[in-house]
């Protein structure tokens, strides 16, 4: 494997489960340092201890990245143990309610903008000083759902559209300080939350969402941290201020069209990272999981 990540110090939030765990392996594959950041209940040691036993280097920090005292002490727990930070990927966030906006819960709106916003607001705000010394460079998870909104979870369309224009902000602000900053939005993805058992989707549900996009299926979480490895790495060097959708096309996608594609898309690439924690997430704190059946019959 192409060591992309040579002697790079990386933080990766809600690095214990899904999308974030593959983007930890991922990069200390590519010989990245690695930070597996999360809550306190994440199995963050489990995966920096898998990633040390293979041979690579990282540690897990458990604490509420919401709280700004928090994202500080993770910060200075990376800086006194590897010494610099080169990359922050703003990876934390929840799902946590289905509910039409009448019906949606003030909990479950605050509790989004704690877990999606506040997160990526402390930890760029902590990690800024760091990487203004490296040239690093911080990538953010927005997501579909903050490009088209989503019915059903209309808060978390907002909470990821801010991500994206916060993060292009941060680009325009920090071209001066030598940071790069970019956005990956990810479209359905192999996780807890895109499965009947596991997260607010029903069986309906998962079954419109690989045929609401292009490619006829669900991505994995490795085909989504490849994305964010290119962007972290100096091959992205001319590359600031951008938005990379990882979506199967669902953004410009018409109707139920996944059908259509062809069998080579549907296929999911075989993994090259074992990911133990793909599917448990963040699903035990979920206040309610009323199906979203009729965003997708709407799609
Ligand atoms: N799965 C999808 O289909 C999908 C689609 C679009 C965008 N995304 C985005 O990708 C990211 C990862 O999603 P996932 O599917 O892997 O979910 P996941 O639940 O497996 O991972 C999210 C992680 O963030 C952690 N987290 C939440 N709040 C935190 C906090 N305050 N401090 C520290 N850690 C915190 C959770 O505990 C969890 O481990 C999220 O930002 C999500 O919005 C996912």
């Amino acid at each position: 494997m192409e060591r992309r990540l040579e002697n790079k110090v990386a933080i990766v939030t809600g690095g214990g489960t899904g999308i974030g765990e593959a983007i930890c392996k991922k990069f200390a594959q590519a010989g990245a340092k690695v930070v597996v950041a999360g809550l306190p209940e994440d199995p963050v040691d489990d995966v920096a201890r898998e990633i040390t036993e293979k041979g690579g280097i990282a540690f897990g920090f458990q604490g509420d990245l919401s709280l700004l005292s928090e994202a500080r002490a993770c910060i200075s727990e990376t800086i006194a143990t590897f010494g610099k930070l080169d990359i922050l990927v703003n990876n934390a966030g929840v799902f946590v309610e289905t509910n039409y906006l009448t019906d949606y819960s003030e909990e479950a709106f605050d509790y989004m903008i704690k877990n999606n916003i506040k997160t990526t607001f402390c930890m760029s705000k902590a990690a800024l000083p760091e990487l203004q010394k490296t040239k690093g460079n911080i990538i953010t998870a927005g997501s579909e759902a903050g490009v088209l909104g989503i019915a059903k979870n209309t808060p978390y369309g907002g909470t990821k559209a801010f991500n994206t224009a916060f993060t292009k902000g941060l680009a325009a602000e920090q071209a001066a300080f030598g940071v790069r900053c970019n956005v990956v939005g990810p479209g359905p993805i192999d996780t807890a939350w895109t499965h009947k058992e596991t997260g607010p989707m029903d069986e309906q549900m998962e079954k419109t969402n690989s045929q609401a996009n292009l490619l006829g299926r669900n991505a994995t979480p490795e085909e989504v941290a490849n994305v964010y490895l290119f962007l972290a790495s100096d091959e992205a060097s001319y590359v600031t201020g951008a938005l990379y959708m990882v979506d199967g096309g669902i953004t410009i996608a018409k109707g139920a069209v996944g059908e259509q594609a062809d069998e080579f898309f549907k296929k999911q690439p075989a993994d090259n990272l074992e990911l133990k924690h793909g599917k448990e997430g963040h699903t035990r704190i979920r206040l309610s999981a009323k199906p979203m059946v009729e965003y997708y019959e709407y799609l």
